[in-house]
């Protein structure tokens, strides 16, 4: 039986902090008429201390995991997409995964530059479609302040923090994920790239003082591919999906500059309308700009069920991806009750306590061999209490509620049942929502 992968979930988290063309100005050499009359920003959102990659991305998945009404015990799949990871490693999807308490989930992060969210996306889309997953999490979060040169105006004013979510799941109803196309470029690698820190420049005193550890970028180069990128992209997904150009309702491209949006929009002659902005707000976030554009094009119901829509990007790499979406989720998603925003609280603070109790384990028994010498008798290995499953499973955490291989369906809303009785698709439960 044919499966699909559709987005049943989406979430954002925007730092607080805002800093408008005029602050900039006030620390470089510009204005608010130049950054906005070349890139469209007229401010963008910046974490401040104690604020990272981890913590917006663990925002905006808890949100996406809340639409969805999902609990992250059920999710097999955490994708992070970024280029500012909350450390060199291990990757901040393990992290996520920790925090999430998604004790089942396998977890990886992806860089792709600004297509990180689409090659994510495409990823888990087709992971599901084959049947090897149920419900996988795709985050783009970056913070991409840390990694600007602050000196430095041909970049620094690009730029901003965030972090958009999706989760999605399996379902029978045709639709969600209709076709994707990913494509790379390193012969165009010098365009976009921070030299220092990797293991052909590591970190040292010079590399530091030769500021090699901040984004470079040939702005011009980049304008040029990111054009006939986007054009390209799109073609390709609209003619995979057999989708006419002309029934793509929307596109929501990566938010770099409204000048590319606008040269895009040109030459698919398509109506600037067609296309979602919100670079004004945000800048550049990198693989958390589409996430986050699409959160905002979904809590303004700017699309309707059956709608074709469009995700496309482009990036550091050079790479660049689109992919073409049917939406058959329900609208308008319901609120979550006061006693299950209780139960998801109750949850993570459980998560924290189990992994706290899992790192105690790790430093007694690490005490314990010590003691014993580090050679005493081979230690029990105990069960597994991550998800280590390696074949594709369709069994849901809480054997109660097991459905065994049955594909969970996307479920619509009593309006959407009423309107169409014979087509509606099933949306998938969390245990902690079940009987809401
Ligand atoms: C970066 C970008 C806005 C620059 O616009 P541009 O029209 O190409 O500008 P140029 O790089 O040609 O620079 C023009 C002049 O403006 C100056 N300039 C650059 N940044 C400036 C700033 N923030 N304020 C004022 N002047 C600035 C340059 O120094 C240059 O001055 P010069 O002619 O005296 O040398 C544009 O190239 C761009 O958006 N490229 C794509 C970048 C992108 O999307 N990156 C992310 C990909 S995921």
């Amino acid at each position: 039986m044919a499966r699909y992968a559709h987005i049943i979930g989406w979430g954002k988290a925007i730092p607080r902090r805002v800093m408008t063309n005029d602050d900039w100005a006030k620390l470089v050499d510009t204005s608010d008429e130049w950054i906005r009359s070349r890139t469209g920003v007229r401010e963008r959102h910046i974490v401040s201390e104690g604020e990272s990659t981890l913590t917006l991305a663990l925002e905006a998945a808890r949100n996406a995991l809340e639409v969805a009404r999902l609990s992250p015990a059920y999710l097999d799949l955490i994708i992070v997409a970024t280029v500012t990871p909350e450390y060199q490693f291990p990757a901040t999807a393990c992290l996520l995964q920790d925090r999430l308490g998604a004790s089942r989930a396998a977890a990886f992060d992806l860089s792709a530059g600004c297509s990180g969210f689409i090659y994510g996306v495409s990823l888990a889309s087709d992971a599901i479609r084959i049947g090897s997953y149920q419900y996988a999490l795709v985050v783009g979060a970056e913070t991409l302040s840390r990694i600007m040169d602050w000196q430095d105006r041909a970049t620094c004013v690009l730029f901003g923090d965030g972090a958009g979510a999706v989760v999605l799941a399996a379902s029978q109803v045709p639709g969600g994920v209709m076709s994707h196309m990913l494509g790379a470029d390193g012969s165009g690698a010098d365009y976009l790239i921070m030299l220092g820190g990797g293991s052909r420049h590591p970190t040292t005193h010079e590399t530091v003082e030769q500021r090699m550890h901040y984004i470079k970028m040939n702005g011009r180069e980049v304008f040029k591919f990111a054009t006939r990128a986007m054009d390209r992209a799109t073609r390709l997904v609209c003619e995979r999906a057999n989708v006419p150009l002309e029934d793509v309702e929307l596109v929501v491209p990566h938010q770099a500059n409204d000048r590319i949006i606008q040269s895009a929009a040109k030459s698919l002659g398509l109506p600037d309308s067609a296309f979602y902005v919100n670079l004004d707000r945000y800048g550049n976030t990198s693989a958390a700009s589409i996430p986050i554009a699409l959160c905002e094009v979904l809590e303004k119901g700017l699309v309707h069920r059956r709608d074709h829509v469009v995700l496309v990007g482009f990036g550091a790499g050079l790479t660049w991806g689109a992919l073409l979406l049917q939406w058959e989720t329900p609208f308008p998603t319901v609120p979550l009750k006061w006693w299950q925003r209780l139960y998801n609280a109750i949850y993570y603070r459980w998560a924290q306590l189990r992994s706290w109790l899992a790192r105690l384990r790790r430093r007694v028994e690490g005490w314990q061999s010590r003691e014993n010498g580090g050679n005493g008798e081979p230690r029990k290995v105990p069960p597994p209490s991550h998800g280590e499953t390696t074949a594709p499973s369709t069994a849901r955490p809480g054997a109660a509620r097991d459905e065994g291989a049955k594909v969970p369906e996307i479920s619509p809303t009593a309006d959407e049942r009423a309107s169409h009785p014979e087509e509606s698709p099933t949306r998938a439960r969390g245990a902690n929502q079940e009987g809401s």
